[in-house]
């Protein structure tokens, strides 16, 4: 039994948040944006856009890339971290979108990492035989836990989704292989510290925007280059496969710098790393789908191509999928 990635599809808001927007909101410069992070703008979901609004129409273009209908889905996976709700799950309100009446639907929630999380879940259950068509998607809206106040972290994050369409069948295998990891010790790294059932909504709470994600971004900066290249190097490994082997690296955009740190941890060209961090900036669990389908829509890579990605987000967690287009 083998995986075909079958379809691939993405969906970004059309509002743009530029640089020269953010340098009117705090004290920030598009020098300081640009040289830090090769960040220049990002997308914004209007007022009342959620995560499975970005989502549906993502799967929608990728269940018709590969030409099945919501029907044929059997299971929905959404990564996400900034959920429609607490419950139900978004995964549900995206089925009930696209009408995949007969799929299982539910999301798992890696920070950044949960595409790549998701993708390694439906790989096991479609290796399982229990399903055959797979509808796995990173959706996100972090504009909606920004604390727009915070130059630290406001200048990084847009929103937006992407989704690919696993198949299972007697094809050439599609996921040579995931790998996921986690560390649990550096959850205070990179977190929402409110709204949750450790410190519950309060007026004050809101106030004092504890809802909005925190980051030591040095140290964290430091723990994904180390983490991404580490994964990198195990999918490598695993399936004998050597970076000469690959047409390209789509990684995790969190930062342009993390993205040259890796590509010099494991001594490849940066060249090798797609990036759209330019246009987009970090859109955590849908920045690798989004980036996958870039490449497949505009050709830069084609049927048969390998392809390696690896990510990195709070939790921590990190991993890394090869696949064969
Ligand atoms: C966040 C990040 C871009 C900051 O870059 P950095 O080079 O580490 O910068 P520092 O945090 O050391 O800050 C340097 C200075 O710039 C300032 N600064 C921070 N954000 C700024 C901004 N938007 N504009 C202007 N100055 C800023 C800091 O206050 C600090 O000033 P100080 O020296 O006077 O104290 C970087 O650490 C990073 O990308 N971290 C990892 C992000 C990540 O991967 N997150 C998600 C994982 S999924």
């Amino acid at each position: 039994m083998n995986i075909q990635i079958a379809g691939t599809g993405r969906h970004l808001p059309e509002d743009v948040l530029t640089n020269a927007d953010l340098e009117k909101m705090v004290a920030t410069s598009n020098q300081w944006i640009v040289e830090r992070t090769g960040i220049h703008e990002r997308r914004i979901a209007g007022k009342g856009v959620c995560a499975s609004d970005l989502a549906a129409p993502a799967a929608q273009q990728a269940l018709a890339a590969a030409g099945i209908k919501p029907e044929e889905v059997d299971l929905i996976i959404v990564g996400t971290s900034t959920p429609d709700m607490y419950f139900p799950s978004t995964a549900c309100f995206v089925q009930a979108k696209i009408g995949a009446v007969n799929a299982v639907a539910f999301d798992v929630l890696a920070a950044c990492s949960g595409f790549i999380y998701g993708l390694s879940m439906a790989e096991n259950f479609l290796k399982g035989g229990k399903f055959k068509t797979a509808l796995v998607i990173g959706a996100e809206v972090y504009s909606s836990i920004i604390n727009w106040e915070d130059r630290t972290t406001c200048v990084l994050f847009g929103d937006g989704a992407g989704a690919v369409v696993l198949r299972a069948g007697e094809g050439t295998p599609g996921i040579l292989s995931t790998h996921i990891f986690s560390d649990g010790t550096k959850a205070g790294d990179l977190y929402t510290p409110g709204g949750g059932s450790v410190n519950r909504f309060t007026p004050e709470l809101v106030t004092m925007k504890k809802y909005a994600l925190t980051m030591k971004g040095n140290s964290t900066f430091k723990v994904a280059v180390k983490s991404m290249a580490d994964a990198a190097r195990i999918a490598l490994e695993k399936n004998g496969v050597s970076a000469s082997d690959l047409k390209m690296v789509v990684p995790h955009q969190a930062n342009q710098r993390i993205i040259s740190a890796v590509a010099k941890q494991l001594g490849l060209d940066e060249s090798l790393f797609y990036s759209n961090l330019e246009r987009y900036g970090n859109t955590a669990a849908a920045s690798i789908p989004i980036a996958l389908d870039e490449v497949v829509r505009e050709g830069k890579a084609v049927k048969g191509d390998l392809i390696l990605m690896v990510t990195f987000g709070g939790g921590f967690t990190w991993g890394s999928a090869l696949i064969r287009l």
